[in-house]
């Protein structure tokens, strides 16, 4: 049975929505579910922004025929190949073989790649080409990297909509709300979106920055549809700022992260003490995640949120803990940047983790390694928690 929403008075969402997912991608996990958003414009031709993951293609294939009302498909743009939003590409060609395709001439030269059919329809674009729709007039924007080199967005001047492809999209089904002002956008909302941000796309900031400075020009920029999550038809801005601020890799907030990996509680009770001794001071913006209970998806989200990041850990096999050591490495693979550390080490006999860090994260562009480190053997003594108690009078140092 069709699921569609109207966007507006001729602009149907026709995608689908897929909450038996576990890993998106096969390694972020999503809870809440995700959504893969298509577009169906019904104008003198009628045309589909982007097809869908395979997991939803019974349903998505059934709303574009009931968005298209008996009409047949004329147009079908690709803004972006990955086969999340290009996987249902032939099942749109079976049924309408002499559908026009336009994408990018990367998106062109992968199209063959994943065996897709229609080639001899494909026409490729460049940065500020139109196709005229009828009364809707599409824009074409490059937007390499943001997440994938082929990736282009649509904006259509008729509307101001903004196809965005993955920008501005995030994790979580969704769940009759089509429009964000039709849900609660809370903390916790920005939390996923900011996880959708910060894995898929928050190492290409420069390229994000490209693309917010595209959209900064789009006279008339009225409402946003990206391929994943809600449609953005109020308060753009409040969206718009967030993604400027995880572009620049400025914190989002001033607060304290602090991430520990502890085998057997004792690297886990300094970062207690840490966490206690910064409240009790009057830091209250204070989270505390065990790497090895918390998937580093989630890690990441929070680390392109605050401006201080406290990493405690253990010493495993001569090197950083496995877990802290994945986590870095991931920091490090998506460009965070301007981050205040601090750092404890924790080992028996051979304490090592504390220069292994450092010596990372002194690679990643703006990151200050505090100078005072705390090195414990086993439990820590009174000494190493006095230690403890001037980090936290240091890093609140930092926030003021
Ligand atoms: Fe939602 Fe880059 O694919």
């Amino acid at each position: 049975m069709e699921c569609t929403r109207e966007v507006t008075e001729d602009i149907y969402w026709v995608g689908g929505n897929d909450r038996r997912l576990g890993l998106f991608e096969n390694i972020h996990p999503v809870p809440d579910g995700v959504s893969y958003n298509s577009y169906l414009i019904s104008d003198e031709k009628t045309c589909l922004m982007d097809t869908c993951d395979w997991a939803v293609g019974q349903r998505f294939i059934e709303n574009v025929e009931a968005a298209l009302n008996g009409r047949k498909l004329d147009v079908l743009v690709v803004d972006h190949m990955e086969p999340d939003h290009a996987a249902t590409l032939n099942e749109i060609l079976l049924r309408w073989p002499d559908v026009e395709i336009y994408c990018t001439m990367m998106a062109s030269r992968m199209y063959g790649q994943y065996g897709y059919k229609g080639l001899e329809n494909l026409h490729t674009v460049c940065e500020g080409d139109t196709l005229s729709l009828g009364r809707h007039e599409l824009v074409f924007y490059l937007a390499p990297m943001v997440h994938w080199p082929e990736v282009m967005v649509s904006f259509d001047k008729t509307t101001g909509i903004l196809f965005s492809a993955d920008a501005f999209g995030t994790f979580g089904a969704l769940n009759g709300a089509l429009f964000a002002d039709e849900m609660e956008i809370d903390d916790e909302w920005f939390a996923e979106a900011r996880r959708y941000y910060g894995n898929i796309c928050g190492k290409y900031g420069m390229q994000v920055q490209n693309l917010l400075a595209k959209a900064s020009k789009m006279e008339g920029l009225s409402m946003i549809c990206p391929l994943h999550g809600p449609v953005w038809r109020k308060d753009l801005d409040k969206f718009i700022e967030k993604y400027d601020k995880w572009s620049k890799y400025e914190p989002e907030e001033k607060g304290v992260l602090i991430c520990y990996a502890s085998m057997y509680g004792h690297t886990e009770n300094c970062a207690e003490v840490l966490a206690s001794e910064l409240i009790q001071a009057g830091v209250t913006n204070v989270k505390l995640c065990d790497v090895s209970g918390t998937h580093v998806s989630y890690l990441i989200s929070d680390v392109f949120k605050y401006s201080n990041i406290a990493l405690f850990s253990v010493t495993y096999n001569m090197g950083v803990f496995p877990k802290m050591k994945d986590f870095i490495h991931d920091m490090q693979a998506l460009n965070l940047q301007n981050r205040t550390i601090t750092i404890l080490e924790n080992g028996t006999w051979a304490p090592q983790s504390k220069d292994l860090m450092t010596s990372m994260l002194e690679e990643m562009q703006g990151m200050s390694v505090m100078e005072e480190k705390i090195t414990v053997m086993s439990n820590a003594s009174d000494d190493q928690r006095e230690a403890i108690c001037k980090m936290a009078e240091d890093i609140k140092a930092t926030l003021e």
